[in-house]
């Protein structure tokens, strides 16, 4: 495969936590390539070490050994604070619960991580108005998250994630709190993303339809992961 349009490459990663009775080895060599404009689904049992997973893809955790690489930057070597950058300019997150800033509007949620990244307050503005308008929710720029419904907030939380035009986006049962026609919605909403915008996403779901979209299912079991499709 031509490694260029590799996004991301984890190679043999390990992810083992220590508590005072054992070596939990949630992740026991994990190694997988997402290319550009990929949908990718990991699934598998609850516990089984989804979200630790895609914790160390996007670099919010260091995996106990391995390698992680987007757009062949490694970023299992960078400081902390080099991570921190990292992430604002080229991982974009979806969690399960939308993690918006309580006292800020949709149009300032989407706004901080373009002004993190040292866009003027103009051109951020600018962008955000674009990236809610996309995301379906130009009426509703200046709610707070509290008067948002909940497939609103995750729509909000999408936009957030796309502002810095991230390599890949990692979402992590984005809709496990929506109802199935509001999920549906969302899942809608990442697949057009990926389709018409070569956006790239790696997903953990237990959701079959949303995993059923992706062109890629990967099933972690017992520290491995083995390919669905
Ligand atoms: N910081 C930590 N210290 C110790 N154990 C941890 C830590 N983080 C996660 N674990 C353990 O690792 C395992 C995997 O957790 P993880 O959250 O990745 O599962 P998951 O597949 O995302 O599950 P779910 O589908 O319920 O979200 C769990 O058994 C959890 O208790
Ligand atoms: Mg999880």
């Amino acid at each position: 495969m031509d490694s260029k349009n590799n996004i991301l490459e984890a190679k043999d990663i390990k992810r083992h936590f220590q508590t005072p009775e054992t070596t939990l080895k949630v992740l026991n060599g994990i190694s997988l390539t997402v290319v550009k404009g990929d949908m990718v689904a990991v699934t598998g049992a609850s516990g089984v070490g989804k979200s630790t997973l895609l914790h160390l893809l996007g670099g919010l955790d260091r995996p106990t050994s391995g390698e992680v690489r987007i757009n062949n930057i490694l970023l299992t070597d960078k400081t902390e604070e080099e991570l921190a950058d990292f992430r604002n300019k080229h991982v974009g997150f979806v969690f399960q619960s939308h993690y918006l800033l309580q006292d800020f509007s949709a149009l300032e949620n989407v706004m901080i991580p373009l002004l993190v990244a040292r866009k003027s307050h103009h051109e951020a503005r600018k962008k955000a108005e674009l990236l809610l308008d996309f995301v379906g929710l130009s009426d509703r720029t200046s709610h707070r998250p509290t008067q948002l419904s909940g497939g609103e907030q995750q729509r909000v939380a999408v936009a957030r994630a796309l502002a810095n035009e991230p390599d890949i986006v990692l979402a992590d049962e984005p809709s496990g709190n929506l109802d199935t026609a509001t999920g549906r919605k969302l899942h809608d909403l990442l697949f057009r993303l990926s389709q018409e915008h070569e956006m790239t996403f790696l997903i953990a779901t237990h959701n079959n339809e949303l995993a059923e979209m992706c062109r890629q299912q990967y099933e972690i079991v017992e520290g491995k992961i083995i390919e669905r499709r």
